[in-house]
């Protein structure tokens, strides 16, 4: 009998091990690497880890409801993919993947500008699911063009991010011979021919590039467009540049990248509908604190009145349990669907989706609540305990 995938892979770190052997040293590098040493990366993880959770066994029986509602748009769970750059590095057509997961399973899904798929080819595939993100273009008539290809090609919400004023150092890498553009040496060329499976994919796909951004940086040549991406797309979202794309986009404008509750308060006199409480998951600044640490300051400082989404360090159910409990309306994962595809290829995206809802599903149960606005309603103390509020 076939064993069903969530047995044999029922998390996400099952996949990480595979997609480790199976898709080259440098690829594995530009997924699940941070910068520096690493600490915002560990602390992701460990701040998660931190938080402990106080159940309640004697509720009525508990059938939670995983649908939420963000930006009008019902959702099948509170969950959805962050925007990966070059995810045909990963997998070739990673992002095709991943937006007929998100449209399957009911969730959105984030297209980078910087990935290797167009706006154009994802739009259709994610049938009304697909959230376009964009790193700051410094020239305007660019930014303007991609907001209406976005529109055009039927993304409902455009996302811009602000942490990355300069490309992180990302050491490993560089050490792992991952340079932009791509060069083959002697050492990535050894790394491809150790995993078939991703050359052989890779081959048939055609090589990685940042097809969405091509046209205008001199069409196919790949040193202009890796000039480009790393020289052209860091303007400053000032308030004038924001207020520009305010009047350019109807649907929901989210800002990316947000740890200070002072930005966030300022993110929203600049009209935005929602923010992303995110370190980048860990690959920019390498002292940022953990955006789980940095959120229950965001909601005290503006919850209510702006839609807030976590990322940064999430990878099971529990977690997004503990990151709506802190205080998200929402929650995004970058790497754990990248491992995902990584492994499986095209059924890693739909796996990724079905075990996290299995997840969630299971965590609230355990802990005994049925609802996210009960979770909500949770006391949290200083020491991370989290207990029940009195019913009075
Ligand atoms: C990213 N991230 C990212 N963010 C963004 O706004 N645009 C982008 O193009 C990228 N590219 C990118 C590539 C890779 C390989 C990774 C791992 C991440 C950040 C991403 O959207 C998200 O903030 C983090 O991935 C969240 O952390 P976790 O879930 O990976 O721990």
């Amino acid at each position: 009998m076939k064993t069903d995938l969530i047995d044999r892979f029922p998390s996400v770190h099952d996949l990480s091990l595979v997609a480790r052997k199976r898709i080259p040293h440098f690829a594995w590098e530009h997924l699940d690497s941070g910068t520096g040493e690493e600490a915002a990366l560990d602390l992701n993880r460990a701040s998660f880890n931190a938080i402990r959770i106080v159940p309640q066994f004697l509720n009525v029986k508990i059938a939670p409801s995983l649908g939420t509602r963000v930006f009008d748009q019902e959702f099948q769970a509170p969950f959805g993919i962050a925007p990966v750059g070059a995810t045909g590095l990963l997998w070739p057509g990673g992002e095709h993947i991943l937006a007929e997961a998100a449209a399957v399973h009911g969730i959105p899904y984030c297209l980078s500008a910087v990935a290797c798929e167009t706006p154009e080819s994802v739009g259709p595939i994610a049938r009304g699911r697909g959230w376009f993100q964009l790193y700051p273009p410094k020239d305007r008539s660019i930014r303007d063009d991609l907001i209406r290809r976005a529109r055009e090609s039927g993304f409902t919400a455009l996302i811009v991010t602000v942490d990355v004023p300069e490309y992180g150092m990302r050491e490993r890498q560089r050490r792992a011979g991952l340079r932009n553009p791509p060069r083959l040496t002697l050492s990535t060329v050894l790394q491809m021919a150790a995993r078939p499976s991703w050359t052989t994919a890779t081959l048939l796909h055609g090589a990685p590039r940042f097809r969405t951004l091509e046209k205008y940086a001199g069409n196919t040549d790949r040193a202009q467009a890796a000039h480009f991406v790393l020289h052209e797309l860091n303007a400053a979202a000032d308030g004038t540049y924001l207020k520009e794309i305010r009047d350019q986009w109807d649907g929901p404008l989210i800002l990316k990248g947000i740890l200070h509750p002072d930005d966030a308060r300022k993110a929203i006199t600049l009209g935005v509908d929602g923010i992303i409480v995110s370190n980048h998951g860990g690959r920019q600044f390498d002292a940022t604190p953990a955006s789980i640490q940095a959120l229950p300051g965001i909601v005290a400082a503006v919850g209510g009145a702006t839609t807030i989404i976590l990322d940064s360090g999430v990878r099971t159910g529990l977690d997004i349990v503990r990151a709506i409990l802190l205080g998200a309306d929402f929650v995004l994962l970058g790497r754990a669907f990248l491992y995902g595809v990584a492994a499986l290829g095209v059924k890693g995206g739909d796996h990724v989706a079905r075990l996290l809802k299995e997840d969630t599903t299971n965590n609230m149960r355990q802990l005994g609540v049925a609802s996210f606005d009960a979770l909500r309603h949770m006391r949290v103390d200083t020491a991370w305990r989290v207990e029940p509020c009195d019913a009075s």
